[in-house]
């Protein structure tokens, strides 16, 4: 008799794999990972049943290269088992350095997609990753966008007359998506990046009146706050109301959540993609739809 098709779902546990696992009425499984005191990983998978569906949920921060290289063996070992493995990496990382900015750049996010490719996985699901450019170096790459999800939350906020910032050009047209869902209008500051020094500043652009309005301040990630600051001063200086900091990604490096909070940032909005606050606003749902 042929094995039942089961979903198993491999992951560290967490409210958004146990989401996943209950929606798919699947088997969740935490692997047993022990570290040896130098950092190496070894890592005890228990018996699954051969040629089952299996989806591997990978939260790749904090410790993204550990995690990385935990999701290369469990993918590995799983395939001896099955070939129809579905890798979820919720916030992908690498995917910043999309080109060769200055001469001798390593293009990370390429050499990292050749690894998953020699893996030939049948799918690989990442939410709003950080550049569309990087989807060219996978195979089998799904992008999800979680802009509806964080627009729909945002839409039930108390806000007077609300705004959407985009801190930069690259985040313009998500910035606009978000405004259609609240009814409003958006507009990108010019944030421009110094590539040695990593300094931030925000150039001088053409920007819509905010005087007296809430301003969504809407970014993929927050990592140091550096830009969402940036943003804020700028939007203060200008006489908004209040400023709400939304984004997919909540990395919230170091102080980044207190700096924000001593910028005038009233409120930080992110996804489970990284924390699974209680605050976090959930992305399960889209991720379960776009399975396939
Ligand atoms: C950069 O282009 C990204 O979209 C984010 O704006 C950036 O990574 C956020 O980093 P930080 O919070 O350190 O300013």
């Amino acid at each position: 008799m042929p094995n039942r098709m089961l979903n198993y779902i491999i992951s560290e546990k967490n409210i958004l794999s146990e989401k996943i696992a209950k929606y798919l009425n699947g088997k969740l499984i935490i692997p047993e990972v022990r570290i040896f005191p130098d950092g190496e990983q070894k890592i005890l998978l228990p018996k699954i049943k051969n040629n089952s569906k299996i989806i591997v949920i990978i939260n790749s921060y904090p410790k993204l290269d550990s995690n990385i290289i935990r999701s290369f063996l469990l993918i590995s070992k799983l395939k001896e088992i099955s070939q129809k493995i579905t890798l979820i990496i919720p916030y992908m990382p690498y995917a910043r350095q999309d080109k060769e900015f200055l001469p001798g750049e390593i293009i990370t996010s390429k050499i990292i997609a050749n690894l998953y490719n020699k893996l030939n996985i049948e799918r690989i699901l990442v939410v709003d990753i950080h550049s569309n450019l990087v989807l060219k170096f996978f195979k089998n790459i799904h992008n999800i966008s979680a802009v509806k999800t964080l627009g729909d939350y945002c839409s039930k906020m108390k806000l007077n007359h609300p705004i959407v910032v985009s801190p930069d050009l690259f985040w313009k047209k998500h910035a606009e998506s978000l405004a259609d869902c609240l009814d409003s209008e958006s507009f990108a500051l010019n944030k421009f990046r110094d590539r040695r020094t990593g300094l931030l500043k925000i150039l001088p652009s053409k920007v819509l009146p905010i005087k007296g309005r809430d301003v969504i301040i809407f970014d993929d990630m927050i990592s140091t706050g550096q830009s969402m600051i940036l943003a804020a001063k700028f939007c203060k200086k200008n006489k908004c109301g209040k400023i709400v900091a939304v984004c997919t990604h909540g990395l919230l490096v170091n102080d980044a959540e207190k700096n924000m909070r001593n910028a005038g940032i009233s409120k930080i909005i992110c996804t489970n993609t990284i924390y699974q606050r209680k605050d976090s606003v959930d992305i399960s749902r889209i991720i379960i739809e776009n399975l396939g």
